[in-house]
């Protein structure tokens, strides 16, 4: 299955995208990760993309369509994949129509995880990540078992550079702007299924299955 999550930041796309990948052992391509992975390798394009993102702005098109095109080249075709934060402009979206049909695929499903603006600072703020995996936590309903340490191997957790309240404000604002018309896109074409992401982790990884089946 080719699979997009699409949502607003801190909807739980990277957490209900690492649950599908464990269960059905789909390979998933997170743009952001990808973007945090240069920044922290210290490469020319983490450098270009630093500012943007800290100050909740989108990278340009042709950064992460050109990452985008070398995982999937990379991978093959036929063996699926989730998409998570990618792609948050039509142009991305055209870019991906464009590539998947040149080697025969396409997409198969779209799932809009919708959380309310209101909910979202409080999911955010709340965030820890680790800089080592990329796991994510949250302190209050998602926490490691000893505190800002991480489960899986033991380094300190962190707060990301964008989770400030002025850069969230811009990430909503841009979220607004770029990335609701992906979603037109997808409705247009029948693909979009809209999944209610307030709730447990589990209850949304229950909805979400459901929407998948
Ligand atoms: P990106 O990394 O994609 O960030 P985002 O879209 O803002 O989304 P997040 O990763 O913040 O949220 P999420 O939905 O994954 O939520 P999570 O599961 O962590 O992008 C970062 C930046 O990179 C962009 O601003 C841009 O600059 C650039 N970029 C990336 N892709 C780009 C592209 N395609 N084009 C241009 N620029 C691009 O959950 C959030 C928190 O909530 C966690 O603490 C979690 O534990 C908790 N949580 C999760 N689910 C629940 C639940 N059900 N109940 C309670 N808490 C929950
Ligand atoms: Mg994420």
């Amino acid at each position: 299955m080719n699979l997009i999550l699409i949502g607003p930041p801190g909807a739980g796309k990277g957490t209900q995208a690492k649950r599908l990948v464990d269960a059905r052992g789909l390979p998933q391509y997170s743009t952001g990760d990808m973007l945090r992975a240069h920044r922290s390798a210290g490469t020319e394009l983490g450098k270009a993309a630093q500012a943007l993102m800290d100050a909740g702005k989108l990278v340009s098109d042709d950064i992460v369509i050109g990452m985008i095109s070398a995982a999937l080249e990379k991978a093959g075709a036929g063996r699926g994949f989730i998409l998570d934060g990618f792609p948050r402009t039509v142009a991305q979206a055209d870019a991906l129509s464009a590539m998947l049909a040149k080697r025969g695929e396409k997409i198969d499903r779209v799932v809009m995880v919708d959380v309310p603006f209101s909910l979202i600072v409080d999911r955010i703020v709340g965030r820890r990540t680790c800089p080592k995996d990329g796991s994510v936590y949250h302190v209050k309903t998602a926490p490691p078992k000893v505190e800002g340490i991480c489960d899986l191997d033991g380094t300190q957790l962190v707060q990301r550079a964008d989770d400030t309240e002025a850069a969230i404000t811009k990430r909503l604002t841009e979220y607004d702007q770029w990335t609701r018309p992906v979603a037109g896109y997808y409705q247009q074409l029948g693909l979009l299924r809209h999944v209610d992401g307030v709730g447990t982790p589990d209850e949304v990884y229950g909805r979400l299955n459901a929407a998948l089946a």
